[in-house]
This record gives structure tokens, sequence and C-alpha cells, in this order.
């Protein structure tokens, strides 16, 4: 695909799909990570003299406009983030409103427009609608890689109607992880997934198995699987209805030669509560009643041996309850270890999706791994082998 390298956006009207998509509680931004890393292409757009004219969404609004899902409140944090850029709000993100904010637009600033579902036709990636969107610009850059899993009007549809690339988070996101899981064979590539679900889960695993030489299971889904191999698991979060899925994805990864780790011992608890009583045992014998909550430290040690393995980890999912102290414990030890690889340049790590960045945080390595994805649905998506819509426009265009 192309990059905003190769476009010439002196003077012209250029429509960058970024996605504000932020958590925000009582019209605060909690985290702005997402708008910090749309910064980079918005600057060097208008540092070269473009119209940079700023699309997303944000929330999951039903019934238009509203004050709730207004991206006007983006406003300010989006200006804090490009010192010296004048920074300009449309009310709308089509029509008259949008038309006339582009149209006095002076060359070097940026325009955000307002939150692209107010109109139904944004995810039903309408013909109409993406015609609207497309008369507002000259051009298209796509830099919501987190979003590139919707085949939605400004994510996709866009690409196909104005010359189209990649914008710079686009552009990282896709080059870590093709670095990390692309087509250069699975050879010392390490998989750690955690979380509380195979069913959430089940493509990625499946998908995964083929794909990297050791596959590391922790969080509650791990019990699903100790329980398929016949283990007791107490009164551990165990979907027992998923007991043939895991066997099935456990004798796939025998096919493929992926090693599967599972945790050998557990942290385990009569109650799901921070610092509640707790004991590790062996997790082939967790005791009637008892929940595992973590994984215990012999399960750390053949996780960390199988990072020390490899030369790439990919990483989705918490390994235990890492919420509530000290469930917290196996999860940190894990990210750290891997961090430290990382750092002494013996690994590549690469994470995201969900809950992974906040474990991460938590733990306090997420600046050391290589690579973290903005991306949460897209990066599971991603994770599954699965084609991205919006990714697959701009390979196209
Ligand atoms: C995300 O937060 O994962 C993206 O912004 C996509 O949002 P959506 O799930 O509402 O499409």
């Amino acid at each position: 695909f192309r990059t905003i390298d190769q476009l010439d956006v002196a003077g012209r009207r250029v429509l960058v799909r970024v996605d504000l998509n932020v958590p925000m509680k009582d019209g605060v931004v909690t985290d702005a990570t997402r708008i910090e890393r749309a910064a980079e292409t918005l600057k060097q757009l208008a540092s070269k003299g473009a119209k940079v004219i700023v699309l997303s969404h944000f929330g999951r609004p039903k019934d238009g406009p509203s004050k709730e899902f207004s991206l006007e409140q983006l406003h300010q944090p989006l200006a804090a983030v490009l010192p010296g850029i004048q920074v300009r709000f449309a009310h709308d993100s089509i029509g008259p409103a949008a038309e006339g904010a582009v149209e006095d637009l002076p060359n070097g600033a940026v325009l955000l427009l307002e939150n692209v579902r107010f109109h139904k036709g944004e995810e039903k990636n309408d013909p109409a609608f993406v015609e609207a969107l497309a008369k507002l610009g000259d051009l298209y850059v796509n830099d919501a890689f987190s979003a590139a899993h919707r085949a939605h009007a400004s994510t996709e549809g866009l690409a196909h109607k104005l010359p189209a690339a990649a914008g710079r988070l686009m552009q990282a996101e896709l080059e870590a992880l093709n670095k990390a899981l692309g087509n250069s064979g699975r050879k010392g590539v390490v998989a750690m997934v955690g979380g509380a679900k195979v069913s959430t889960k089940l493509d990625i695993l499946t998908n995964l198995v083929t794909r990297v030489e050791a596959l590391v299971v922790g969080g509650a889904m791990a019990n699903t699987f100790l329980f398929a191999q016949g283990h007791d698991v107490g009164a551990s979060l165990c979907e027992r209805d998923m007991a043939d899925t895991a066997r099935d994805i456990l004798k796939r990864a025998e096919a493929a030669n992926c090693k599967i780790v599972l945790p050998v011992d557990g942290v385990v608890a009569s109650e799901f509560k921070a610092n509640a009583a707790n004991e590790t045992v062996p997790a082939t014998k967790i005791p009637a009643g008892k929940m595992m909550l973590d994984i215990g430290p012999a399960s750390v040690k053949e996780a960390a041996a199988a990072f020390a393995n490899a030369s790439t980890l990919v990483w989705n999912g918490p390994a235990g309850a890492f919420e509530i102290e000290p469930f917290d414990k196996g999860t940190n030890a894990l990210a750290q270890e891997a961090a430290k690889l990382t750092k002494a340049g013996k690994l590549i790590s690469v994470a995201g999706g969900g809950d992974t960045v906040a474990a991460l945080a938590h733990a306090g390595v997420a600046d050391d791994f290589t690579y973290i994805s903005s991306a949460g649905g897209a990066f599971l998506e991603w994770l599954e082998g699965k084609e991205l819509p919006g990714v697959a426009a701009l390979e196209k265009a």
C-alpha cells in the first residue's frame, strides 16, 4: 500500500480517518493514548501544507446525534497534542456544516468533523454517505488500524473513492504485526494467550496453533483445557461445554507440532476477592470449592522458558485475575520476563487487544515491549488470521 510519502498533499484537502474512540469518564479522557498516537500523521500532513480533515467515530451511538457521543468533547484533547497547529471543529461530518468548514480551512490547519456514526450510512458503508464524505476531500489517509476490522464508509468505502494511503500509525501497526506473525514462518514464534473464556478466543487459538511453535495458555481459559484433559478444576471458572472444543485444539496443536504450555500449578482461593486467603497447588489437583485465580510460580517458570527459547512473542490477555492482588503476580512476573528479554535484545514482543495493555501497564512494563498495538477488536481479528477490510481496501487502492 501507499503511505503519505507518496501523496502530494500541499494545498490539498486530505481526509484522515483516525480512531479517537478513547475511554472517557465525566467528560474527561481517561486514556489519551489513541489521541497521542494519531498526532504524528496529522502533524506531518499539516507541516506539508495540507488541509487536514479528521474523521472518526466515538462510541456506539444508536439514534443519531447526541452530546454523549459528540466528538466536540475531543476537540481540545486533540488540539493539545497538536501544539502550534490550528484545530477547528465542525458540527457535522457531511453536508453544509462540514462543507463550509472545509471551504474556510487554511492550508496547514486541522478540522475535526463530528462523529461519523451520527449518520446511519457510516456503519452501512452506504455509497451515498461515502460520496458525501468524499466530496470533502481530494485524498484519503487511513490511520485507524484499530477500526480496520469494520467495513464502514470512513474505514473502507472511502479507499475506493479517493486516492488512498496509510497513515504513520497504520504503517507502524502493520509493520510491527507482520514482523511478529507474518509469512516468514513460525520458527521461534511463541504466543501467550490469556483471558477468561475459550469461547471468545476460539478462532485465535485455532489460528495460532498453526502459526507459532509454542502457545502459552493462561487465565481462566486454562481451566477449560485442564478440565478437558480430565482434571478436577474445583470451583474455577470453566466452560465445561467447551471441553470437546478444547480437546480439538489440543489435537490440532499436536498435529501442527505446536507445544501447548498449560499451567502446572495455580494459586487458588475460595472467593474472587482481593487478598482472599490463598494457596498454591498443582494445577491437576485443584481442591473442591477452590478456584484458580492465577498461575503459580512453576507455571511462570515454564512460560518464561518458552519465552527464552523464542525470538518473537505475541501476547494477548492476562495470565490470571490481575485486577485483584495478589492474583496479579503471575501476569506481572511473565510480563516482566518478556520485558527483560526484550530490553536485552533477545525478544521481539508485540501485545494488544482488550485487557492486555492494562495488564502490561499494571505490571509496569507497557513501555518495554517492542510494540504495543492501539487496537482492541482489530488486534483480536488479526490474531484470528482474518483479513481486515480497512487494510484490504488500502492494499487494493
Ligand atoms: C475499538 O475501540 O476497538 C475501535 O475503536 C472500534 O470500535 P467499535 O468496536 O465500536 O467498532
